[in-house]
């Protein structure tokens, strides 16, 4: 069975064919970042489009890398929630175009549950098992009690951290996506300073799991107001933003652990764009194995959106009996549990 997966939730088109559930055939993703960067966020509209034109191609491009005809294709699986309207339809509407018009069976996919699916690609997994997704557009902690079956423990209140990474960024004069960029000047950061003197551990007692992030964005405007007129230099960056790091890893590590804990877990799996992050992978890693618990973390290039983690989810529920119909259509707003 070969499965045709199609993602453009956001702002990274891509299109991948998986054979078996696990063979990855071809894994194609274009990147939006350079029409973005000059707006430092995604620019919905602009986003869309540019999907539109890029899906024929990428499919395309797919086809030739995997040698596989269209007629060799089993099954079509898109996103089609959560993400912003115009970019899922515009997903969706090619995907159903593509199964109609080929006579293929159609899989409309969570884009959550794709993030995590993309830590049972990678690894396997025990149950129960406590998901912690982080990317630009969320923030939650889920826990498995067996495969497929999901429960809300938290989330957070305001911005998702990757959504904070990027606005810190911007603040810094740092280039849009502003994860990664934060993550190597934090890198360089030789030591606290003044400048990166301790940032506040948002919600860090507050006896639940959830989350909030935009505290923590207004504290690092409040630093920078407090030294205008100061030079901030390379340095200054560099220790605002390892400050900043500091404390959103330690706020991750801390809820994931106590709920790890709570629910007693035999695996941690960290999905999502900000789980490129080596600090958080490396010291989420130490703290949950030293917890007798196995983390799960996958590829970095699978972290990011991708679409063979449409692919392979499809691919799992078909199995399982799963099936669409021409109905099919996108949410913007879907949830994967409460
Ligand atoms: O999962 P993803 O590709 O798209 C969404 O579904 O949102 O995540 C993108 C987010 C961006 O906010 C980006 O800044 C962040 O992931 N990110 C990182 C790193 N690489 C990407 N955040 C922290 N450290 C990184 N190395
Ligand atoms: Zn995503």
């Amino acid at each position: 069975m070969r499965v045709l997966g199609i993602e453009s939730s956001c702002d990274e088109t891509a299109v991948a064919l998986l054979e078996d559930g696990k063979t990855v055939l071809s894994d194609r993703v274009a990147s939006q970042d350079s029409i973005h960067a000059p707006y430092s966020g995604v620019v919905p509209e602009l986003a869309s489009r540019q999907h539109l034109r890029l899906l024929p191609s990428l499919f395309h491009a797919v086809l030739e890398d995997s040698g596989i005809l269209q007629k060799q294709i089993g099954l079509v699986a898109v996103t089609r929630g959560p993400g912003l309207a115009g970019c899922l339809l515009a997903g969706v509407s090619f995907a159903k175009g593509l199964a109609y018009g080929l006579g293929l069976p159609l899989l409309g996919i969570n884009h959550i549950e794709a993030h995590i699916f993309s830590c049972c690609f990678s690894g396997k997994v025990d149950y129960p098992a406590l998901a912690l997704v982080v990317s630009g557009g969320h923030t939650i902690l889920v826990l498995l009690p067996c495969p497929g079956s999901y429960r809300l423990l938290g989330q957070t209140r305001d911005d998702a951290v990757g959504e904070a990474y990027d606005k810190v960024a911007t603040m810094l004069g740092l280039p849009f996506p502003g994860g990664p960029a934060m993550e190597s000047r934090a890198k360089m950061a030789r030591g606290e300073g003044v400048l990166g003197a301790p940032f506040p551990r948002p919600l860090i007692g507050s006896g639940d799991l959830d989350f909030s992030f935009s505290g923590l964005k207004t504290a690092v405007l409040y630093r920078l107001k407090s030294h205008a007129g100061e030079t901030l230099g390379e340095e200054g960056v560099n220790e605002i933003a390892r400050g900043f790091q500091e404390a959103v890893i330690e706020v991750l590590l801390s809820k994931t652990l106590t709920a790890a804990k709570c629910h007693g877990v035999r695996c941690v799996l960290l999905a999502g764009g900000v789980a490129r992050n080596e600090s958080l992978r490396a010291r989420l890693g130490e703290r949950v194995s030293a917890a007798g618990v196995r983390l799960i973390v996958p590829e970095k290039k699978y972290c990011s959106d991708n679409a063979v983690m449409v692919a392979a989810l499809a691919a799992r529920k078909y199995a399982d009996g799963e099936r669409g119909d021409a109905t099919l259509d996108i949410e913007p707003g879907l949830r994967l549990c409460s």
